[in-house]
């Protein structure tokens, strides 16, 4: 069932085409905190009308547990968003958390989608602005325009970066994505990127989510990649195999040392701060001096380390005065 809105887990978020009735059944038991049912770039242009029911179909009759459950549609400039728009909320509006939106470029883009979503909810007697939005940002049209897009609906869930189709879009001269272009090497070419759509998403209060790896037998790869975007702060990435939930699932979660060093932080903050404490407001902690910032830092940690089911081994043990 649908969880509250900011605290939707997306550690892991597997694509499924819609168009594939045999793997729209195979990813309701897979470990993936979100599932999203494409209807954009993995089905053919001829099966994208088809596609429409077997998604409704899925997520009418399928056991999606705890899963977010997201529909991706085809984005504005084609001929079918009205239409998966209205395909797949008329069908199954209240078994679906939120619409991806692909290539998305502007603002205008986003209100106009959010105005159609709002027309279908309504039509078919469903709670107005419920289903939220994914915006995906797969060009530097998209990617200029990020923070009015970020802010442009209160749907608006989460920003993704599309890398394959963003690396078509600027002429990046390679074809393995995720990797560094050959050529480049200076640093990381993603990075400008990255951090443009985590300001932006921070900024609004957003999830960052980052997308795909396609060398799906090469885990390690997966490993290094998600690993940059999660060191930066992002919330998850897309995984496109069963194989690569689990690593998503672990790399976008806190390790056990750091969660467990977060709860000490705000545990002993807490303390330092309060009346038998000696309301200090800078202390220290073993080695290391905390305060207000370590708190606000401590807090992110643990909220994803408690949001990932982790449990601390070690407990505050007030200093004796
Ligand atoms: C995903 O849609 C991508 O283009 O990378
Ligand atoms: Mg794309």
């Amino acid at each position: 069932m649908a969880q509250s809105r900011s605290l939707r887990a997306r550690r892991s978020c597997l694509a499924v085409p819609g168009s594939n009735p045999k793997m729209l059944g195979k990813a309701q038991g897979l470990p993936a905190d979100q599932v999203f049912l494409d209807l954009e770039d993995s089905v053919a242009p001829m099966a994208k009308e088809s596609a429409r029911g077997n998604v409704t179909a899925a997520l009418n009759e399928g056991d999606w547990g705890e899963k977010t459950r997201v529909v991706r549609v085809n984005d504005w400039t084609t001929q079918w968003t009205y239409g998966d728009v209205i395909a797949v909320v008329e069908g199954a509006g209240a078994n679906l958390d939120a619409l991806m939106l692909p290539k998305v470029q502007s603002a205008e883009q986003v209100v106009a989608f959010d105005l159609l979503l709002t027309q279908v909810e309504k039509s078919v007697g469903l709670e107005v602005g419920r289903i939220g939005i994914e915006a995906q940002i797969e060009n530097a049209r998209g990617l200029v325009e990020v923070d009015a897009i970020a802010g442009a609906s209160p749907r608006i869930e989460t920003i993704i970066f599309g890398p394959a189709d963003f690396m078509a879009s600027i002429n990046m001269r390679s074809l393995v994505v995720g990797e560094q272009p050959p050529g480049y090497d200076v640093g990381d070419a993603y990075h400008y990127i990255l951090m443009r759509i985590l300001m932006a998403a921070r900024m609004h209060d957003l999830q960052a989510i980052d997308g795909p790896y396609l060398q799906i037998k090469d885990l390690d790869g997966f490993r290094r990649v998600a690993g940059r975007s999660a060191a930066l702060g992002f919330d998850g990435k897309w995984v496109l195999h069963p194989g690569q939930i689990d690593a998503a699932n672990e790399v976008y979660s806190p390790s056990q040392v750091d969660y467990d060093h977060s709860e000490l932080i705000l545990d002993a903050y807490e303390h330092a701060t309060s009346e038998a404490g000696g309301m200090r407001g800078a202390v220290m902690l073993g080695d290391e001096m905390i305060d207000e910032a370590s708190r606000k830092m401590a807090l992110v940690v643990a909220a994803k380390g408690r949001a990932a089911g982790l449990t601390r081994t070690s407990s505050f043990e007030p200093p004796s005065q």
